[in-house]
């Protein structure tokens, strides 16, 4: 029996005490709006909307059970008043000049919190232009190759490692460019040697992620990056405990088409072509206009269809669709995305239909509570001696675009299945029964 199948034990879960420290590479849009939202909710000015770990309930038992209890209740969830931050950024000054230059807040919201938001200064970052070509670093730090730069990471998680009792990183910087595996992504001794000799496969988002999980804490990201992505880090991440997920927040275009997908599917509805685009004018807008950093996030939206319909499965209604997605950059709406779906798909006997959808939705409103849950529940893996030393967390899945799971193992993208697969994850750990939904037991004598 394996490791992962043995009865769980829930009293083994180290409980949530003392402080969490939530790190973030890359202060920005997203980051500044989980800070500045973390602070507003703990005061009481605003509810967590958007967040499972905060508003989600959990069905046990069955239905005739109502034993319906609240997430944070169940499981053993830190507590938002335990939550401190840090984290690093390019850009001088505080979170409150960085929140201004997002533009997602009301600039009054932001006025309420401003010494809380002004107490938090990002620290020198790791950056080299090479990775994000928009960009121009003003506050980086220098080293005399990545070994050494990766180190000064460490030396800043450790100085956060006095001040809190756990800790977890997200990245929540910028799309670097398109990169692929390559021999130095292989081994970890492979890797650790690439990063004394400069390898150029190395990015800095890599570096964060290596010397966080070298401190055994979980490691999330936010961005489509290669990043933890690579078998050199997962065999650390396994090595160190430390957890690792997907990439890039599920929040707007790819949740509704993971969403729509299978339900065409569920009803073998064919597709024949399914055009997405955007218009988004915040900075990520801006770096997403390079077509290096544009291909990156393009690998990351394109998957979802394939792994969803199963064309292989599936010819008569799914072969040789056509999936483009564009994204564009367009100033005026700020972080205020607004994406479009064209969708041809076909029916009994073949007849053409479409569905057009117009999402005009906040970008950062969206993905800052998928960062919340995604920090929590990394928290709550490496406290969970079932889930701490398997590497990936393919019960995550939920909040990415692309999740990651085991070798020869495809991912699940349909949102709903994740879902089921998170809850389930939370029951097993907590040793509740699973929910198969299949009800027979209601109808018997
Ligand atoms: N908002 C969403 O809905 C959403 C969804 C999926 C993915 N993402 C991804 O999340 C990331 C953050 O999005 P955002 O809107 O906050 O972007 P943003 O441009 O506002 O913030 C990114 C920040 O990262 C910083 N940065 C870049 N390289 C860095 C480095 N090496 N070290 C430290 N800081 C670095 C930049 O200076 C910037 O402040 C992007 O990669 C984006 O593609 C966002």
């Amino acid at each position: 029996m394996s490791a992962t199948n043995v009865a769980p034990n829930a009293a083994e879960i180290k409980p949530a005490a003392g402080k969490l420290g939530i790190m973030i590479p890359g202060m920005g849009a997203v980051a500044t709006t989980l800070v500045a939202g973390v602070e507003a909710i703990r005061r009481g000015m605003a509810k967590p909307i958007g967040s499972m770990t905060q508003m989600g309930t959990i069905r046990l038992g069955k239905r005739t059970e109502d034993r319906t209890p609240m997430i944070k209740d169940f499981a053993p969830i830190a507590k938002l008043d335990d939550v401190v931050f840090t984290g690093w950024d390019i850009f001088g000054g505080n979170l409150y000049e960085a929140a201004k230059t997002a533009g997602v807040l009301d600039r009054d919201q932001l006025l309420e919190m401003k010494p809380f938001l002004e107490s938090i200064e990002p620290m020198p970052a790791v950056f080299d232009q090479h990775y994000v070509k928009r960009l121009e670093g003003k506050r980086i730090k220098s080293g005399k190759n990545k070994c050494d730069l990766a180190n000064q990471i460490r030396n800043d998680i450790s100085e956060f490692k006095t001040r809190t009792d756990r800790q977890v990183m997200i990245w929540c910087g910028s799309t670097e460019i398109f990169l692929q595996q390559t021999a130095v992504h292989q081994t970890l001794a492979a890797f650790e040697k690439g990063l004394v000799e400069d390898d150029p496969n190395i990015s800095p988002s890599m570096l964060y992620a290596w010397a966080c999980l070298k401190e055994g804490i979980p490691f999330a990201n936010g961005a489509p990056n290669l990043t933890v992505d690579i078998p050199a880090l997962r065999e650390l991440s396994k090595q160190m405990g430390a957890p690792i997920c997907g990439k890039d927040f599920k929040t707007g275009q790819t949740f509704l088409k993971t969403v729509l997908a299978p339900a065409l599917k569920t009803r073998y509805l064919g597709l024949s072509g399914w055009y997405s685009t955007n218009i988004l004018g915040n900075r990520d807008g801006e770096v997403l206009d390079d077509p290096e950093s544009f291909k990156t996030k393009e690998e990351s939206k394109l998957g979802v269809l394939d792994y969803i319909l199963q064309p292989e499965k599936h010819p008569d209604l799914y072969k040789d669709f056509y999936h483009k997605v564009r994204i564009n950059y367009y100033p005026p709406r700020g972080d205020n995305k607004e994406g479009w779906d064209n969708i041809d798909l076909f029916g009994w006997l073949g007849y053409p239909m479409q569905l057009k959808v117009d999402f005009l939705c906040r970008d950062s409103i969206l993905a800052a509570p998928l960062a919340l849950d995604l920090c929590l529940y990394l928290d709550l893996a490496a406290r969970t001696p079932l889930l701490k030393n398997l590497g990936i967390q393919e019960w995550l899945s939920f909040y990415f675009k692309a999740p990651d799971s085991a070798p020869g193992v495809y991912p699940e993208h349909d949102l709903f299945i994740q879902s089921m697969k998170l809850k389930n994850t939370l029951r097993h750990i907590m040793g509740e029964d699973l929910l198969t939904h299949l009800g027979l037991d209601y109808y018997g004598d």
